[in-house]
């Protein structure tokens, strides 16, 4: 469920938006998708709790990828958020201990 927390934040549920119209915003959608509207450069700070990966019963998604399908998404999203980043940004992950090296692996050789 979203709740719309004041006025100048809409929500948006569209798979393919014009970067302009997502200014304070709210988009829901696939957000490897949604990133590739995103300029390169242009992100002070992104915030990411994505799946873990260990069988959590969702409505809309299977968190039981084989582990390999699981980092290769991982390292779609990766590229995306590190090229729509500044250089000066930061990247915070949410994520279980199970994951943790091999993100920060995956990052060091992406950064
Ligand atoms: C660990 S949960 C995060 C839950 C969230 N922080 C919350 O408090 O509701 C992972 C979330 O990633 C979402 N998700 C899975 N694949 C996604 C994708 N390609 N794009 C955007 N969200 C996705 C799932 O629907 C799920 O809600």
């Amino acid at each position: 469920m979203l709740i719309d927390l004041n006025p100048f934040i809409k929500p948006i549920i569209m798979n393919s938006i014009i970067f302009s119209k997502m200014i304070n915003k709210v988009v829901l959608g696939d957000a490897v998708k949604i990133m590739k509207n995103i300029p390169d450069n242009s992100i002070d700070l992104v915030f990411a709790d994505p799946p873990y990966n260990i069988g959590i019963k969702y409505d809309n998604y299977k968190d039981k990828l084989p582990q390999k399908d699981y980092i290769k998404w991982t390292d779609k999203w990766f590229d995306e958020v590190t090229r729509v980043l500044k250089q000066t940004g930061s990247l915070y992950v949410a994520i279980n201990d199970e994951n943790a090296a091999e993100f920060v692996a995956m990052l060091k050789n992406i950064c």
